[in-house]
């Protein structure tokens, strides 16, 4: 349907360019909420929050997180397929720290990103379309927080 047709065409240009979109995000992330940068172990070693969202290990989170979106956006018409391992990467997220409220800062920041490098084609039904297969993949992956 029409979402499918907006986020697959807005990700065409964004998924050749996965790592300094996927900077911006976690940028704003931190911004937002700098408490999530403790739950990197690794990010005792910077000291601003720019030199951690652009230090090696953070870059690669950034990739696999890009990755992720880059699977769902490949997915659409089929997100069931990716329920096992979204649930197994709540589960990650869970032994790390991670507390589901958490998915919506970060929802706000993919979508700043988003505007920021969408300019003119960031329109409402655009921010819709992301924001439900946003929250499918959420709801997968809060399935491992349950009990
Ligand atoms: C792994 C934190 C959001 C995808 C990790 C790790 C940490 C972490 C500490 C383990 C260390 C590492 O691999 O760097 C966070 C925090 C988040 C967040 C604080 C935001 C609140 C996300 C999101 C996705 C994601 C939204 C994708 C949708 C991954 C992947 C791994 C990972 C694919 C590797 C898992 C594996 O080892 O199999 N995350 N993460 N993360 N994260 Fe995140």
């Amino acid at each position: 349907g029409k979402d499918k047709e907006l986020i697959r065409g807005s990700w065409e240009s964004l998924g050749k360019n996965k790592v300094p979109h996927g900077v911006i995000m976690f940028s704003r992330l931190f911004e937002l909420d700098p408490e999530l940068l403790s739950l990197f172990h690794y990010s005792t070693n910077c000291g601003t929050t720019q030199d951690c969202v652009s230090s090696p290990e953070f870059l690669e989170h950034v990739t696999k997180v890009m990755l992720v979106i880059d699977a769902a956006v490949s997915h659409l018409d089929d997100l069931h397929s990716l329920e096992d391992f979204l649930f197994n990467l709540g589960r990650k997220h869970q032994a790390v720290g991670v507390n589901t409220q958490s998915f919506a800062v970060v929802g706000e920041s993919l979508l700043y990103m988003l505007q920021c490098s969408l300019g003119q084609a960031y329109t409402a039904p655009l921010r819709q379309a992301w924001l439900n297969m946003y929250s499918i993949v959420v709801a997968a992956m809060s399935r491992g927080w349950a009990k």
